[in-house]
């Protein structure tokens, strides 16, 4: 079901991308256009049409599964959850750090605004990823609804 619900937001985003021209992304990924805003790389357009959701965001950063942010990252605001990771630095305040462009190129591959040495995984990649699981091969680790919830989630930390 949820592979379905994947599918199809795939299908919509690309119509949508495609008539803005955009260039086909490999791996069957979604379209994104990547913009330097300020200097730093941006993905300034939502990679799907249903604006991203703040509480479903919350959900998705600390399933380990899915974002596992916690693993590397202190949030204050999320008491409830026993483990936060010190490898990355704490997300209190990061709306006020950075905008959603460049919070949504940090999610998709942070690569772009950090290092290549960067320890974060890219959340919306298939290629150079390592350590992937055999049922993830191939498939990035979050849906772009994800990644557009995690967006949301992440600029209401001011
Ligand atoms: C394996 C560890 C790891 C995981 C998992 C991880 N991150 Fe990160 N993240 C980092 C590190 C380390 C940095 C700092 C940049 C650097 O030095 O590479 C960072 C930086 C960031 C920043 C910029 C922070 C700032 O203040 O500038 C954001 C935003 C961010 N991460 C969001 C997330 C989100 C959202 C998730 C889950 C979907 C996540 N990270 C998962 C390690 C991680």
């Amino acid at each position: 079901m949820r592979r379905h619900i994947h599918a199809l937001a795939i299908a919509g985003a690309c119509a949508l991308a495609t008539a803005a021209g955009a260039e086909p992304a490999p791996g069957g990924l979604v379209p994104f256009k990547i913009v330097a805003v300020d200097g730093t790389d941006a993905i300034p357009d939502p990679l799907t049409d249903k604006p991203g959701d703040a509480a479903s965001g919350a959900k998705v950063v600390v399933n380990r599964r899915q974002g596992n942010c916690l693993g590397c990252h202190q949030i204050s605001s999320l008491k409830t959850e026993s483990f936060h990771g010190e490898v990355g630095p704490s997300l209190d305040g990061v709306a006020s750090r950075w905008d959603a462009a460049h919070l949504r190129m940090i999610v998709v591959n942070p690569k772009h605004v950090f290092s290549e040495a960067t320890v974060m995984p890219a959340f919306y990649r298939v290629d150079g990823l390592s350590r992937v699981r055999a049922e993830f091969q191939g498939k990035p680790i979050l849906t772009t609804q994800q990644v557009e919830d995690v967006v949301a989630y992440l600029t209401t930390l001011k």
